[in-house]
C-alpha cells in the first residue's frame, strides 16, 4: 500500500520548476508543470547527478551532468545518454505540503 510522505511546500517549485526533497530517506525530485506536481527519484540512472540541479524544460528534466533528458511525468528516459527509467511517484497536495506515495 502507498503511504503518503509530507515534503515541501509547492512554493519550493516556483523559482526552477524542480526541487529536491528526502522521502523515507529517499532523494526525490518533485517538479510543477503546468500546475500539476510529478515527483521522480533524484539520483540520474546514468550517473552520480541530482537531477533537481537540472533544468526543467516543459515535461522533460535535463540531467546537469550530460544534458540527457526524462520525462517527469513517467520518468521513461527520452535523450540520450539516458536509457533506463528513473523511478516515478505520484504526488498529491494536502495540509499546504507535497505528500510523495510510496510503496
Ligand atoms: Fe545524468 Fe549522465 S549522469 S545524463
Amino acid at each position: 500500500t502507498l503511504s503518503w510522505v509530507a515534503t515541501l511546500p509547492p512554493s519550493a517549485l516556483e523559482e526552477h520548476g524542480v526541487a529536491k526533497a528526502s522521502a523515507n530517506g529517499l532523494n526525490v525530485a518533485l517538479y510543477v508543470v503546468d500546475g500539476e506536481y510529478f515527483a521522480t527519484a533524484d539520483l540520474c540512472t546514468h550517473g552520480a547527478a541530482s537531477l533537481s540541479d537540472g533544468f526543467l524544460d516543459g515535461e522533460l528534466i535535463e540531467c546537469p551532468l550530460h544534458q540527457g533528458t526524462f520525462n517527469v511525468k513517467t520518468g521513461a528516459p527520452v535523450d540520450a545518454p539516458c536509457s533506463v527509467a528513473v523511478r516515478s511517484f505520484p504526488v498529491k497536495l494536502q495540509d499546504g505540503l507535497l505528500h510523495v506515495g510510496m510503496e
